[in-house]
């Protein structure tokens, strides 16, 4: 049997959430100067709340590939700003139509239409502003050639191949049916895309070659799927208060979606099952992340 090492960080996700946290805040933009309303608009979104999961699983993927320098920061704070982009667009009246998110009304409805559609712009552009400023600042060779093939991840897997392509088939096919593969394809674009970008980006920054970073990107599209899957079951079953945004979302907007296709059982049946095989998959890597582990066990059961 392959010996794994066991990576004893001695923190807690508690604590890995904070260093997001405070990583995320430090590059934000300065409310200052004659477009200031956007960037108010923009931290309104970004401050207002959410997991971090995105830059926490990148950095613990770092670490699991032994990482160790400042590098992976901007890229942390990189991710959770597409991500937001990617919220704020998706809350949008030509999108979902949702009035609320992490707990607080949606940046249209509080800045209005456009400016919500400029701040999920602006926060797009930013994240390759931080990423790529990062990299350009690095003199060490290797570093820089880790850091080019992280940018190239960041890019792809946002773009009409990643996320992007997954949100338009997704409003594309409002109100129409779904066949399984055509499901699967939007999961593992609109959702899984971002999560497969986190893992890959801490591995390839970290020096891990393109089979682990192959790996991570299998690892990823499993916890992505089985997020969105857990994701369509808290849109019919969660509490409004806890989650942070409405319920129903998905029935007004006549979406086929994993539940209504599979009902609630064998979602949340498939939830555990992507769950275990992203978990094996990891046996493969030669490191274990204990707090990792937990988190990916806990999101099964995650209630926001
Ligand atoms: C919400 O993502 C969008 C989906 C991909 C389902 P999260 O549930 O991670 O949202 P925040 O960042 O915690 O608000
Ligand atoms: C959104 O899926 C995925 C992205 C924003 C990329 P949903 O539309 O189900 O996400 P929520 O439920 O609004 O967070
Ligand atoms: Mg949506
Ligand atoms: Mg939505
Ligand atoms: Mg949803």
């Amino acid at each position: 049997m392959k010996k794994v090492k066991q990576l004893n960080s001695g923190k807690c996700l508690a604590d890995y959430v904070q260093e997001a946290e405070q990583v995320i805040r430090s590059f934000l933009p300065e409310e200052s100067g004659e477009a200031a309303r956007l960037m108010e608009a923009m931290n309104y979104s970004m401050t207002a709340g959410g997991k971090r999961l995105r830059p926490v699983m990148m950095h613990m993927s770092y670490e699991m590939f032994g990482g160790g320098e400042d590098i992976i920061f901007p890229f942390m704070a990189a991710m959770e700003m597409i991500h937001t982009h990617s919220l704020i667009h998706d809350d949008l009246p030509a999108m979902d139509n949702d009035e609320y998110r992490r707990g607080k009304k949606t940046t249209h409805i509080v800045y209005g239409e456009a400016a919500a559609i400029l701040a999920g712009d602006g926060l797009l552009n930013l994240a390759y502003e931080t990423a790529a400023g990062a990299v350009a600042s690095v003199s060490d060779p290797l570093l820089l050639m880790r850091g080019a093939k992280a940018l190239k991840i960041l890019a792809e897997k946002t773009g009409i191949n990643g996320m992007i392509g997954g949100q338009s088939v997704d409003v594309e096919m409002d109100g129409k049916p779904l066949d399984a593969k055509q499901i699967d394809f939007i999961y593992c674009k609109k959702t899984g895309a971002l999560l497969e970008a986190s893992l890959m980006i801490g591995a390839a920054l970290a020096g891990a070659g393109d089979e682990q970073i192959l790996r991570m990107e299998q690892i990823g599209r499993k916890i992505g799927v089985a997020f969105q899957i857990r994701d369509d079951i808290l849109d019919e079953t969660g509490d409004e208060k806890e989650l942070g945004k409405p319920l129903h979302s998905d029935a007004r907007n006549q979406k086929t979606t994993y539940v209504t296709l599979y009902g609630l059982e064998k979602a949340d049946s498939d939830v555990h099952t992507l769950t275990e095989e992203a978990l094996s998959l990891f046996d493969t890597i030669g490191t274990e992340h204990p707090v990792f582990r937990d988190l990916l066990v806990s999101l099964t059961q995650r209630r926001k």
